[in-house]
């Protein structure tokens, strides 16, 4: 055991191979592995070392799931195995897992996935017929219709048909074409695609691929599994995290020296930091990417979650059309959307969809050939992504049911948003923007000079010191914000606020308590 922590201390194989991939629900699993690892006999030497294996994958870093989450999960063993805590349970607010956190699934979604899955249930008086006909209208477009059949690269052509309608609808109008729309393995599929097509050129002409700061470390991964070029632009903390066009042209022009930057990717509403950008500040996003010839990736997988009264979500692809032709037919833009989030937390199915706009039909051609070489997304993910994009509507006979599931869980959302922000804005040393939409707090934290050395002495830096100190003191795990990237001497950490409402008090009432004990520990 000794020898296994010594291991992930040392960032040996276990650590390395450990949290990447695996699901939440298989935490303690994976701590297990970890805990397991024999001595090796004599052996020849491995064809698949460290040293040898694919440098590009060795640099790649993902928080959510990183250290303080395998940390979390041998505690959890440790739980179970009786040994005492001043706690008795973890809990796990690093990642945006809904429905991990007791999220109940949507009805109707789960209606007709079931009714998709085993076809027999078509004939069962306990299913609505609004939730038959959506399955009947899946399974017919699939092969054999089956679910259990590979289906189209690009995805079924009918749930292609139906995003591009709930982009029109969303858009007031604005037009969306099936053939401009990938089925994906959730949003992170569709974004590492079209950025394996945008990454060329070597030296000073490799790409460069500008990303807020902080940001969902999903960029930082893949930007370094492609060998490209980080571009980082800082979002303004003083400004509730407010995107500024002067520091895109500053970070641009720096960039501009030592690679060759051509993709600006944007999160909106964002991760960690929940800002919702407004209609201003897109349109100037928009001009700037025209005038500097950049691609444009807009990830708006949170475009469901936004709290504050006076925000609202403004879709990259309308205000690109409504600011008229010049723009509407030139930039090039792929924006993402999710069954992940939203009120549905559908993670597990692994469904999402991409729009791009404007992009050259030969490398539609490409786009194809590479999402071809993987077959097709899972289909069961492509039928929820379905579902999401063409829910009940008034004078259907789940409208009701379905109405009052989605606002019950973006109207407790938006309560525990507040909560979040007012509770943390209590506490002395804390600092937290308004959370106005996505789902997470990434409240800034005040780091006494001693709790630096402590880090120090223990080769972590100050915010995954503070995390650890925290999960091993309260069980709650939240993640560095160093694993999302800060303005230097800056730190924060990052939580969910999927807790249920009395969770989230306690929670937060412990994250206060901790807070102030460190303070005068550290004093
Ligand atoms: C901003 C952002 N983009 C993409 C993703 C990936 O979502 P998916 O589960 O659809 O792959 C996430 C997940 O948390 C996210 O927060």
């Amino acid at each position: 055991m000794q020898r296994a922590a010594a291991l992930v201390r040392r960032g040996c194989c276990p650590r390395t191979l450990g949290p990447w991939g695996r699901s939440q629900s298989s935490a303690a699993a994976e701590a297990s592995a970890v805990l397991k690892v024999r001595p090796e006999r004599s052996r020849r030497e491995r064809i698949l070392t460290l040293e040898s294996m694919n440098p590009q994958v060795k640099a790649v870093e993902y928080a959510v799931r990183g250290p303080i989450v395998l940390k979390a999960g041998e505690i959890e063993l440790e739980l179970q195995r009786g040994i005492k805590k001043p706690f008795t349970e973890v809990i796990r607010a690093n990642i945006g897992d809904a429905q991990a956190m007791g999220q109940q699934p949507i009805t109707f979604l789960r209606q007709v996935m079931a009714l998709c899955t085993y076809p027999n249930l078509l004939d069962s008086p306990s299913f609505p017929e609004d939730a038959k006909k959506r399955a009947r209208r899946i399974l017919q477009a699939c092969g054999g219709n089956s679910l259990g059949s590979y289906s189209a690269s690009q995805g079924v052509n009918c749930i292609r048909e139906d995003v591009a309608a709930y982009i029109t609808r969303r858009d007031g109008g604005v037009p969306a074409d099936p053939d401009n729309i990938y089925l994906t393995t959730g949003a992170s599929d569709g974004i590492s695609t079209i950025l394996k097509i945008l990454v060329s050129g070597g030296g000073k002409s490799r790409t460069g691929v500008m990303i807020p700061i902080p940001q969902y470390p999903l960029y930082s991964a893949v930007i370094s599994e492609l060998d490209a070029i980080q571009v980082n632009y800082y979002l303004d903390e003083d400004n509730c995290w407010a995107l500024n066009v002067n520091e895109l042209r500053r970070a641009l022009q720096q960039a501009k020296e030592h690679c060759n930057p051509k993709v600006l990717c944007i999160i909106n509403p964002g991760n960690p930091t929940g800002q919702v950008q407004s209609r201003k500040c897109i349109e100037d996003v928009i001009h700037f990417a025209w005038e500097e010839k950049l691609f444009l990736l807009a990830d708006e997988v949170y475009q469901d979650n936004v709290y504050s009264p006076d925000c609202k979500f403004h879709s990259f692809k309308k205000v690109l059309y409504e600011m008229g032709p010049e723009y509407s037919s030139n930039v090039e833009l792929a924006s993402f959307h999710s069954t992940s989030k939203g009120y549905m937390g559908e993670c597990g199915y692994r469904g999402g969809y991409m729009e791009v706009i404007n992009l050259h039909p030969e490398i539609k051609g490409q786009l194809v050939k590479l999402l071809s070489v993987r077959l097709c997304p899972p289909v069961s993910g492509q039928a929820a992504m379905d579902i999401v994009v063409n829910p009940p509507v008034p004078g259907e006979e789940s409208f009701e049911q379905f109405s009052r599931e989605k606002e019950s869980v973006l109207g407790n959302l938006a309560k525990k948003a507040k909560l979040t922000e007012d509770m943390f804005n209590q506490v002395p040393g804390i600092h937290c923007n308004p959370l106005m939409g996505a789902m997470y707090a990434f409240p800034r934290i005040f780091i006494p000079a001693k709790a630096m050395e402590a880090a120090q002495a223990h080769k972590m830096a100050p915010d995954m010191f503070y995390c650890m100190k925290l999960l091993e003191e309260t069980g709650i795990c939240v993640v560095p914000g160093s694993g999302f990237g800060q303005r230097e001497g800056t730190y924060h950490f990052r939580m969910t606020i999927l807790p249920p409402v009395e969770k989230l008090k306690t929670v937060l009432q412990k994250v206060k308590d901790f807070h102030i004990k460190f303070l005068e520990k550290y004093a």
